[in-house]
């Protein structure tokens, strides 16, 4: 698994789609940088998201607010008090590291104990096999899933209630090691909070302290009377946002899974008090229905409930994806309650409530919202794409298989030689096809190479023009996956692409 970590890293980089922030420098830890590639994938992602969202659902806006916020929106959210992190820090390797991911990470081992021994049963009794039952009944798997719900109780109250102590014994009784280096011998658990500030204004004494926003639902929160009045929304309706957020995590690792800038696409759709868990499960349901559309296999996500909930939610669910180093978070659906707007009210002297005509009654919508980390999303289809597989004739190819939808380029157009005039036909159809679709021109190399590359880079279509072209205006197309190539008329060309890749 490490192995394909590290390919999906140096292919991100090889073909153009990912740079380490600042490289000429040494780079600066946990920023990253979207190359030629990685920005147009990004920008797909984006879009397929924005469209399924606001565009396919006629209750849901979008609005783009800025980074920077008034300070006390930091101070009502919470974020100023409760978004810390708990860290402990090793004694001996001097190392720093989030109390609770040590000790999620011990219970995701209990969990996969668990798979395993329902794997083996699955195998033993074959078509018989009634895995809810045996996930019921076996004394093994329950022990290993009791334990692990039991752990994560006790850290969660821990954390709740604020008993740091409990948290650092609970590593302790767990003889949970520093993954680097195995020692155990480990300091208090303290609470880092996350925001980064900054300063806004130029003299020291008028200077205003900002925070950069560590998630953009904020921005939509402030917004909801604005948007809700001017247009004319009723509820249940949503408001969607795509941009940056920042967070000064400590324990910054696995390549774009968790830096410290990053973008996140949140939707907050609010609702009816009393009607929140109904939408939250629909929300649950419709988002993992659109990860599961892009085809990268059901086997691929999972739901993980939360025991521990953030400060603002009543009720929380991740829908974790099989990144090359196991499953973890690509997407949070939380219950938010009537906690940020309540709390906005209170700080800001402002009603946020909605007018119900029909029951001539207002009230403070509750929130169901849905959020997804860009970067995640990226990563989560940028590591199943990749593959390297063996060809009929032993030969081997690399091959990022990334929906066509999403992928930078649609097609690469090849002149078989660079003369006879073919080089100039590939530029015509270039022009044609450049006002639809992100299209490339290539003809360095033997043909099988520049196929070869176009593979490696995710181009879903090769176009390649060649003597024949110019007789009869026909051209070869291959297809990415199958490698097969068909015959077609250049002036069919723009629909067979369109087919293929449209949203
Ligand atoms: N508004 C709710 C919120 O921000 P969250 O679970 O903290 O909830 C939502 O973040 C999503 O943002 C996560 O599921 C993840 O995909 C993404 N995300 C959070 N922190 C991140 C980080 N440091 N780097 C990359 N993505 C991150």
């Amino acid at each position: 698994q490490e192995d394909i970590f590290k390919n999906v890293v140096s292919h991100a980089k090889e073909y153009g789609y990912i740079f380490p922030s600042s490289e000429i420098y040494d780079g600066l830890s946990a920023v990253y940088d979207y190359a030629q590639n990685g920005v147009e994938l990004k920008k797909n992602i984006r879009e397929y998201w924005w469209k399924s969202m606001v565009q396919m659902h006629e209750n849901i806006v979008g609005i783009d607010a800025s980074i920077f916020m008034h300070p006390t929106t930091w101070k009502a959210s919470g974020h100023v008090d409760a978004f810390n992190d708990p860290l402990i820090d090793n004694k001996d390797s001097k190392k720093r590291y989030r109390a609770d991911v040590l000790i999620e990470d011990y219970c995701e081992k209990l969990y996969q104990k668990a798979q395993k021994e329902i794997e083996k049963a699955k195998k033993r009794f074959g078509e018989a096999f009634d895995e809810n039952q045996f996930v019921a009944t076996n004394p093994r798997v329950v022990g290993y899933l009791t334990r692990k719900q039991e752990i994560l109780e006790r850290m969660a109250r821990g954390l709740d209630n604020g008993d740091l102590a409990d948290v650092k014994a609970l590593i302790e009784e767990l003889e949970i090691a520093d993954p680097d280096t195995g020692s155990k011998n480990w300091t208090e658990v303290r609470q880092f909070n996350l925001m980064f500030g900054t300063k806004l204004g130029a003299s020291a004494d008028s200077a205003m302290d900002l925070y950069l926003r560590p998630e953009t639902a904020q921005g939509i929160f402030v917004n909801f009377l604005n948007v809700q009045k001017t247009g004319r929304m009723k509820i249940p309706f949503g408001i969607a946002q795509t941009g940056k957020a920042f967070r000064n995590e400590i324990v910054a690792r696995q390549f774009i899974f968790r830096m410290r800038e990053f973008e996140q696409m949140e939707m907050q759709f609010f609702v009816k008090p009393g009607e929140e868990m109904k939408y939250y499960e629909y929300w649950k349901e419709t988002r993992l229905k659109w990860h599961l559309s892009l085809g990268m296999g059901p086997e691929n996500y999972r739901f993980h409930d939360h025991e521990k909930l953030a400060h603002y939610a009543n009720a929380a669910a991740d829908i974790e994806f099989n990144f090359p180093f196991g499953f973890k978070e690509l997407e949070g659906i939380h219950s938010r309650t009537d906690f940020d707007l309540k709390a906005h009210e209170k700080f800001s002297g402002k009603k946020l409530q909605f007018f119900d005509n029909e029951t001539n009654t207002s009230y403070v919508p509750y929130v169901v919202e849905t959020s997804v980390g860009l970067d995640r999303m990226f990563l989560s289809v940028f590591s199943k794409s990749l593959v390297e597989e063996t060809l009929e004739d032993g030969s081997t190819r690399t091959v990022l298989r990334l929906p066509s939808v999403l992928a930078p380029t649609k097609a690469t157009i090849l002149p078989l030689v660079k003369k006879d005039g073919l080089p100039e036909l590939a530029q015509d159809i270039i022009e044609e096809l450049k006002w639809d679709f992100n299209v490339a021109y290539d003809e360095k190399d033997a043909v099988g190479r520049r196929y070869r590359r176009a593979d490696a880079l995710g181009t879903p279509f090769c176009i390649t023009v060649d003597h024949q072209s110019l007789e009869d205006k026909t051209v070869t197309i291959r297809h990415r996956d199958t490698m097969k190539q068909d015959r077609v008329a250049i002036a069919d060309l723009r629909n067979i692409i369109e087919n293929e890749v449209s949203m």
